[in-house]
C-alpha cells in the first residue's frame, strides 16, 4: 500500500509511534510517496507491528483511498478478540457507516440468527469487512480500495488467529481468495487463507431476497462447525 510519507507520519504520530528517519532523507522526502517507514534497527513500521488499539486508531485515521472523503466513520470490526470464528463481509452499508459497526440492520439480524443456529452468539465471534469505509451508493468495492485496505484485515486476522473464517458473499470470498470464481463454485468446499481454514457462503442480502437458499447457507455453517470441531480438515 502506498501513501505519502506525510500522511503515514501523521497517523503513526497519532498512534504514539516514533517515526525514525535517516537525517539525510528527512528534509527531502516530506511529500514523497513511500510504501514503508524505516524504524529503529532497520525494521519496517507497518500494520504488522500494531496491537488492536493501535490498529483501530490507524484505521480511523486512514486516508489511503478516496472513500475516506465520503465516510461518516470507519467500521473497524467488532467482537471477541479471542474468537474462534471470524466473519468477513464486503463493506459497510449506510447503517453500518452511521453506527460504526459491521452487519447491523436486517443483514445483521440474519447473520445473528445464522450464528445462533451454529451455536455462536454475536459476542463470541469477530465480525469485520474487507473494506473499512462505505462505498458511496452501496456500489461494489473497487480493486484499488480493497488492496489499500487489505493489510488492515490481514493484521486483524494475524492478531485474532481464528479457527475458521466465514467469507460472506462474492466480494469477500473473491477478494480474500484472490480469484474471480463465482461464489456458487467457491462454496461447499474448504479453502485456506495461509493456514487458516476458510468457508464461503452467500451474501446476506441475497439470502434475504432468496430465502430458499438459506438451506445451502446452513450447509456452509455446518462445514465451518465441522472444521472448528476438528471433524473436517
Ligand atoms: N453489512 C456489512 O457490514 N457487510 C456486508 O458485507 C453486508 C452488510
Amino acid at each position: 500500500m502506498i501513501q505519502t510519507e506525510h500522511q503515514r507520519r501523521a497517523y503513526l504520530k497519532a498512534l504514539g509511534i516514533d517515526v525514525w528517519v535517516p537525517n539525510a532523507d528527512a528534509a527531502a522526502d516530506a511529500d514523497a510517496d513511500v510504501a514503508v517507514v524505516a524504524a529503529p534497527g532497520g525494521s519496517v513500521a507497518d500494520e504488522g507491528d500494531l496491537d488492536w488499539s493501535q490498529l483501530r486508531a490507524a484505521v480511523s485515521a486512514c486516508t489511503r483511498c478516496a472513500l475516506h472523503k465520503s465516510r461518516t466513520q470507519t467500521v473497524f470490526g467488532v467482537g471477541n478478540q479471542q474468537a474462534d470464528w471470524l466473519i468477513i463481509g464486503e463493506a459497510p452499508g449506510a447503517e453500518e457507516d452511521r453506527r460504526g459497526e459491521p452487519f447491523v440492520g436486517r443483514a445483521g439480524q440474519l447473520l445473528d440468527e445464522m450464528l445462533r443456529a451454529a451455536g455462536q452468539a454475536r459476542e463470541q465471534v469477530y465480525i469485520a469487512n474487507v473494506l473499512k469505509c462505505r462505498p458511496p451508493n452501496n456500489r461494489d468495492p473497487e480493486a484499488g480500495e480493497a488492496s489499500a485496505c487489505r493489510s488492515y484485515l490481514e493484521r486483524q486476522i494475524a492478531l485474532l488467529k481464528p479457527k475458521i473464517i466465514l467469507a460472506v458473499g462474492r466480494i469477500a470470498a473473491q477478494t480474500l481468495l484472490q480469484t474471480d470464481t463465482p461464489v456458487g463454485k467457491l462454496r461447499g468446499k474448504l479453502h485456506h487463507l495461509g493456514d487458516i481454514p476458510l468457508v464461503v457462503t452467500f451474501h446476506l442480502a441475497y439470502l434475504l431476497r432468496s430465502p430458499r437458499q438459506k438451506s445451502k447457507s446452513w450447509q456452509d455453517l455446518c462445514l465451518a462447525m465441522d472444521v472448528v470441531a476438528g471433524r473436517a480438515a
